[in-house]
């Protein structure tokens, strides 16, 4: 999707990077914004993910606040929502990629043979240890966003909870289909930073990024008209953690976690409530209690996910008025949630 926004008398054309994570909701973008209310002026994009959908109502001309528990999605809000203007230049570019950076080896000694060659992990470690010689939190969030999708572009499936990563790096089919397999995270990355600077532009608002569990940080914003609640869908893929941890680890850099099983992920984890079917109805209970001054709730959902439709609609009417859009998804994409046959929810949340 291409926007043309006018801003004053300049025109700014701006375009969200594709997006290749599991619950993206890039494909149902004109349906979310079509759905939203109009008597806004400031959306909470509470489980953020790609910010994809925080950054589509920044283009509206919103006040956009975009929340994810995971840093490396923090990043992404931080980098395309919150900045109005810092741009990578030839020069941080220039910085980013000096190899004769002095560099730790938690990536080299952690992950070489796990889902790299040890050049590239020793790359990786020199890229981290360069993104803090940036002199601005925007430049640091875009190099880090831009290296993470970078990642997801090299690792067969775009995630982390496989270990077939070096393997079909070498296989002939494998390359012909996406050829990313066999290059270089540097010219990956190198390829991928006109679209994220250019993705860049102000809406003339004062947007924020924040990295905390949506449950107890939503009854702490107070100026929120519309909230756009996409949580983990419970039955479909919930965890985030066990499919990005590399990211999580490499943005965070964890020098005190313990690194677990073939996959290496970190441990212990950051807790969702969203994850398991155990948790997930008292979750929504107290996220529902929490966001009770927010005066409209857009809610993402789908015909696979636990609890199911009608509980959903239970857990709602205690504190709104709901109406349910439905959309089927007639092709298969994008992970176990958006198989044909699976139809796609949207609740309408209204006093
Ligand atoms: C379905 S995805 C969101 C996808 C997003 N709307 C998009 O279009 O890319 C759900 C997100 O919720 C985040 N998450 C899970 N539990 C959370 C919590 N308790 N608080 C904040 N974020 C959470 C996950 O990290 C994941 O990115």
């Amino acid at each position: 999707m291409i926007q043309t926004t006018l801003f004053g008398d300049r025109y700014k054309i701006h375009q969200f990077p594709r997006t290749q994570y599991l619950g993206s909701k890039e494909k149902h973008i004109k349906w979310i914004l079509e759905t939203a209310p109009k008597d806004i002026k400031t959306v909470f994009d509470a489980f953020s993910g790609t910010s994809v959908v925080g950054y589509y109502f920044k283009d509206k001309g919103y006040k956009v606040y975009g929340n994810d528990f995971l840093k490396c999605n923090y990043l992404i809000t931080k980098a395309l929502v919150e900045n109005p203007n810092i741009i990578l230049d030839k020069n941080d570019i220039k910085i980013l990629l000096d190899e004769n950076a002095k560099a730790d080896n938690l990536i080299e000694k952690v992950f070489t043979g796990v889902f790299f060659e040890r050049d590239q992990a020793k790359f990786l470690d020199k890229f981290r240890a360069n993104v803090e010689k940036l002199d601005n939190e925007y430049k640091k969030a875009l190099a880090l966003a831009l290296m993470n999708r970078s990642l997801t572009r090299k690792i067969t499936l775009g995630h982390f909870a496989h270990l077939k990563a070096i393997e079909y790096s070498k296989n002939p089919d494998r390359i012909k289909r996406n050829a990313s397999l066999t290059k270089h995270l540097k010219d990956i990355f190198q390829s991928l930073v006109h679209s994220y600077n250019n993705a860049i532009f102000d809406n003339k608002k004062t947007n924020k990024a924040f990295c905390e569990n949506t449950i107890s940080l939503i009854s702490k914003l107070k100026d929120v008209d519309l909230v756009y609640f996409d949580p983990p869908y419970c039955g479909c893929h919930p965890d985030y953690q066990a499919f990005y941890h590399f990211l999580e680890t490499y943005a965070q850099y964890w020098k005190d976690k313990k690194f677990i099983n073939g996959t290496k992920a970190y441990y212990p984890k950051k807790k969702s409530g969203f994850v398991q079917k155990t948790e997930i109805e008292n979750s929504f209970q107290k996220l529902f209690e929490n966001s009770q001054h927010i005066p409209y709730w857009l809610i993402s959902y789908n015909s696979k996910s636990y609890p199911e439709k009608n509980k959903m609609i239970e857990l709602i009417k205690q504190f709104k008025k709901v109406e349910v859009y439905e959309q089927e998804y007639f092709n298969h994409y994008g992970g176990k949630g958006s198989r044909k046959g699976t139809s796609e929810y949207l609740f309408y949340c209204y006093n």
